[in-house]
């Protein structure tokens, strides 16, 4: 090959090449052309060893002319390197394509029991209250008929705080129920009163029924001519509408200092329908006797009005306290078995409500 071969060849070999990059589909293909053309063993190199045969001028002429054409293929390489980029960006643009779903939570089955617990009382007139967790020994027990050393005070499982006591109210502890806030609510208020206190309590008690922290609420209504029948009344109501209509309450005879007379509140079992057997005439095996206890009850005892300064000749008043975990187990459908397993956080329970 004469020079002037050589310069057509060269100029042949970069049209060819522009003209091939040019009209490639895919990043694999152009990169298989830049091999071809500007790899070691190329075509352009093959042309460049032919260099050797020139003389000095032709040399340096053709050195230009390669230095040419080896620029001109790889501004065109990577003009077409970004075009199929883009385009490849493009045609990946599928709005047919489900969105990415970030994992959305929900409120806890706890909070959604409040809730519903609230609602249900303030649809009735109740107005939801709260009152501290770490509770002064005055309101959690004194004040509610349980002076110190009193051996009603052991049924709690207290957690006292190791803090300086106050002079009038005592010690500090974890509040272990609700009752604490009855006479915070008539310190509040003057009856007529309807508080639903809705709050953590503890205890130091832990088993398939018991969690150290738990929710109670407890409705207090203070007015005159209160009677057991408003008690009942409002039982059974707040039954039929977080169970369902089926379900009644029972009231039986118990004991709390600071209520006179007190009872234990059963709702009948929404599986067997209070009757204790299933259509099969076997056992009811969730209740066993057609019952479930819930609830402790009672109308107020006049010295717990007298903590409030409340005139029990004048006015009369029922309390209740329930469990809001052992409450919401009993919902039907929900097979809890272990009481614990709410607050193990374990989403495979939890994204179930
Ligand atoms: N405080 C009692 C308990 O925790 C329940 C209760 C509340 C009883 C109000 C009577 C009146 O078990």
């Amino acid at each position: 090959m004469n020079y002037s071969q050589m310069r057509e060849s060269l100029l042949n070999l970069k049209n060819e090449a522009i003209a091939l990059i040019s009209d490639t589909k895919g990043q694999k293909e152009l990169e298989r052309l830049r091999v071809v053309y500007l790899g070691r063993k190329g075509k352009v190199n093959k042309l460049a060893s032919g260099i050797k045969t020139l003389i000095d001028s032709q040399k340096k002429e053709f050195g230009l002319l390669l230095n040419d054409t080896k620029s001109a293929i790889q501004q065109s390489l990577k003009v077409e390197a970004k075009r199929i980029s883009e385009q490849r960006e493009g045609d990946w643009l599928d709005v047919t394509l489900p969105s990415k779903h970030l994992p959305l939570g929900h409120l806890h089955p706890v909070t959604l029991a409040i809730k519903e617990v609230a609602r249900i009382f303030e649809r009735i007139g109740f107005t939801r209250v709260r009152y501290p967790e770490v509770e002064w020994d005055w309101f959690a027990f004194e004040s509610l008929n349980m002076p110190q050393g009193h051996p009603a005070r052991d049924e709690w499982e207290t957690f006292f705080i190791d803090a300086p006591s106050h002079s009038k109210y005592g010690a500090l502890v974890l509040t272990p129920h609700t009752s604490s806030g009855q006479v915070r609510e008539m310190h509040r208020l003057k009856p007529p009163i309807r508080m639903i206190n809705i709050a953590k309590c503890y205890r130091r008690q832990q088993d398939v029924t018991h969690t150290i922290m738990f929710h109670q609420f407890e409705g207090l209504v203070i007015d005159v001519g209160i009677s057991i029948q408003h008690l009942k009344g409002t039982i059974d109501h707040f039954a039929k509408e977080f169970y369902g209509k089926g379900v009644t309450s029972r009231l039986r005879p118990s004991h709390f200092q600071f209520t006179e007379p007190s009872f234990e509140v059963d709702f009948s079992c929404t599986i067997c329908e209070g009757t204790g057997k299933r259509k099969t005439g076997k056992r009811c095996r969730y209740c066993k006797s057609g019952w479930h206890e819930v609830a402790g009850a009672g109308m107020v005892h006049p010295q717990v009005l007298k903590a409030g300064g409340i005139d029990p000749e004048e006015y009369t008043g029922f309390a209740f306290g329930m469990g809001v975990e052992r409450a919401y187990t009993l919902k039907p459908g929900l097979k809890l078995d272990d009481i614990r397993l709410i607050y193990q956080n374990d989403l495979r329970l939890l994204e179930q409500f």
